[in-house]
């Protein structure tokens, strides 16, 4: 089998990825700015197509090396990084699948979001279909962490996907007893929102 050195990853003139892989590894997924194909069970590498972001993306899981919810970092190079491959849903369809969000879920994304904080990440929005897994324990799984520096300080999608599942309530009503900031902060966003709608 040809090693994973020989995928390449290009933009069209659409400025969508153009990959190409004459290897067996299986393609995973790709987003704006690499693509990612399965090694062994356990690994896979993502391949970027512009250098200086595959250098942030590592820095960043370095920064957040030992997080439960970073995965590890095996190995990297000037244009990929090789990392845990995360087996489990996303956190939207595991929480759609459950009908439900349960304290423990809620919990980690409050430890999550206190942790990034404390590393001086700014960024604290992330997609809940595309970025967050939960894996056969349970545990919540975060990938692409190159953008960790945006100014984002509200979770928006999470929220906003919390208020289209109906468990924005429950979510926030767990949040009041585990973090009093992030709950106002939250439930500020949630209720602004809210009455936008309603206006
Ligand atoms: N470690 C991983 N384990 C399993 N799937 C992953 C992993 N990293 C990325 N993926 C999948 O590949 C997709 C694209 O990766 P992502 O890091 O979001 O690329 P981009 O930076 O281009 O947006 C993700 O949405 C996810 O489905
Ligand atoms: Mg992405």
């Amino acid at each position: 089998m040809r090693d994973f050195h020989s995928i390449t990853v290009t933009r069209n003139e659409q400025k969508e990825l153009v990959i190409h892989n004459p290897t067996s590894y299986p393609f995973i997924g790709k987003g704006l700015q690499g693509a990612v194909f399965k090694l062994s069970d356990d690994s896979c590498v993502k391949i970027f197509f512009k250098r200086e972001v595959a250098k942030q993306e590592k820095e960043a899981m370095l920064k957040g090396r030992g997080l439960p919810s970073m995965p590890k970092l095996f190995e990297s190079g000037h244009n990929y990084i090789v990392m845990e491959y995360i087996d489990g849903p996303s956190l939207r369809d595991y929480l759609q699948d459950h009908g439900t969000i349960t304290e423990s879920i809620t919990r980690q994304i409050v430890f999550m979001k206190r942790e990034m904080k404390r590393l001086g990440f700014t960024n604290l929005d992330i997609c809940v279909s595309r970025h967050i897994f939960v894996d056969n324990q349970q545990i919540l799984k975060t990938v692409d962490h190159a953008n960790v520096y945006k100014q984002k300080p509200i979770p928006i999608r999470l929220l906003n996907t919390l208020s289209e599942l109906g468990l924005i309530d429950l979510f926030l009503q767990q949040v009041k007893d585990m973090d009093q900031e992030f709950y106002s902060e939250w439930k500020n966003y949630v209720h602004a929102r809210r009455s936008q709608y309603e206006d």
